[in-house]
């Protein structure tokens, strides 16, 4: 049985597009069941669309609170009939009620090694700080920002003429493997929590990609297809 999902966004949407591909290959088994934004007319609803994907827009400056906000994204998320929920480049902080409402069922995806950079523009952050190594983390979402327990990260290399789009791209890449694999590893009932920790079962090995155009450390490692 696929896992139901229903993935946040607020933005481009080239995570959304990462998920729709492998469920399209046929190595993600998973099934949108909604597509919401907080904002009209960003990318990620077009490409939605164009894949056939319900999608609604809920904008948080329609409600007085956040509480009353993240209570209608909730109703919706439950009407369609996901049981996870995918925050792919969604910008805005869940409360309490959201995260209980779906326990062990959140990811987010953060373009930085966590808990390094947290926040937004983690990219840029990282530019200013001068690392020599940036990448992405999958995490389980909790009441912090981008601090749930880690499901898995990619390295990627911080280089001297980078700027955060350079670099933000290179993450980029990545995250468009790591995010996928983590869901597949959800849908697949492979991961349990204990405290921070997450665990893969049969976790695969560390994984180093060296072609000519990734270099990345990927840790647990991908499976065939991502
Ligand atoms: C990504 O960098 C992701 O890590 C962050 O928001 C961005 C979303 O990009 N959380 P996209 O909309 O998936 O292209």
């Amino acid at each position: 049985m696929p896992l139901n999902i229903a993935v946040l966004l607020s933005g481009s949407g080239s995570n959304l597009q990462s998920i729709i591909d492998k469920i399209e290959q046929g190595v993600l088994d998973a099934r949108i069941r909604l597509v919401l934004s907080n904002k009209n007319g960003v990318y990620g609803l077009e490409r939605a669309e164009k894949h056939g994907l319900p999608t609604k827009v809920v904008k948080h400056t329609a409600y007085d609170s956040r509480e009353d906000f993240d209570a209608a994204l909730v109703q919706l998320i439950r009407e369609s009939g996901a049981e996870a929920v995918i925050l792919a480049g969604f910008m805005r902080i869940l409360t309490p009620h959201f995260i209980n409402s779906f326990p062990d069922k959140i990811l987010n995806i953060h373009p930085a090694v966590l808990p390094c950079f947290p926040g937004v523009n983690g990219q840029q952050q990282a530019v200013d700080y001068g690392v020599k190594i940036s990448g992405c983390s999958v995490h389980f979402v909790d009441e912090k920002m981008d601090h749930g327990p880690v499901v898995i990260q990619a390295a990627v290399p911080g280089l001297h003429r980078d700027d955060a789009k350079t670099l933000g791209a290179r993450i980029l890449k990545m995250e468009h493997r790591i995010f996928p694999q983590a869901i597949q590893w959800l849908a697949q009932g492979r991961l349990s929590i204990e405290g921070r920790k997450v665990d893969v079962k049969d976790c695969p090995a560390p994984m180093v990609i060296n072609s000519q155009e990734d270099s990345a450390l990927v840790n647990p490692g991908l499976e065939n297809g991502f």
